[in-house]
């Protein structure tokens, strides 16, 4: 295993869409272990393959809280086929901006499809907050990020601080510390 650097805005590498993976192999299962390496250490408790610059459809998610055990999931092609009617509300942050949280609504249950670390097909309903992470994950796979349903005025406001911020960190790269909603 091996720690990843996690691309932040305002790299548009975060806008690509991830192409779908083909067979679930061994290369697929280090890319998830890297990914899970990465995200504990950041730390958070979501991460998509393209925040660590692969635009594979992979993401992996650890809701579980601290002092619990570890309850890793790994999803390949993940695809949201149900979402409930009922919203809910979530202070979300990512990885990818970091320290920067806002509330986001979004559906409160879902059903997703995906491939699970040998391949099988599988199914979850998730609800609370495993719900708002595989909303917040399975968008990154699209290109789309939380700060996409706030307002305009918020999200206008998020990115020119962080396109200032790289200008001025451009020669000296580093990751600040992280919440744990991070996702
Ligand atoms: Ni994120």
């Amino acid at each position: 295993m091996a720690l990843r650097p996690i691309i932040c805005i305002p790299d548009n590498r975060l806008r690509l869409k991830s192409q779908p993976i083909e067979r679930v192999d061994d290369d697929v299962r280090r890319l998830m272990d890297d990914m899970l390496e990465t995200m504990y250490d950041a730390p958070g408790i979501g991460l998509a393959a393209i925040q660590i610059a692969v635009p594979r459809r992979v993401v992996v998610i650890d809701t579980s809280k601290e002092g619990e055990d570890a309850r890793p999931i790994s999803f390949v092609n993940p695809e949201i086929v149900w979402s409930s009617e009922e919203k809910s509300v979530y202070q979300e942050g990512c990885l990818s901006i970091p320290e920067y949280y806002e509330d986001v609504e979004r559906p409160a249950r879902v059903r997703a499809r995906y491939l699970d670390r040998e391949g099988r097909e599988n199914e979850i309903e998730a609800d609370g907050l495993l719900a708002t992470a595989l909303q917040h994950e399975i968008d990154h796979l699209n290109g789309v990020l939380f700060i996409d349903h706030i307002s305009r005025l918020k999200r206008e406001r998020v990115w020119k601080k962080f396109v200032k911020a790289a200008k001025h960190n451009a020669n000296e790269p580093g990751h600040p510390a992280h919440d744990s909603r991070e996702l």
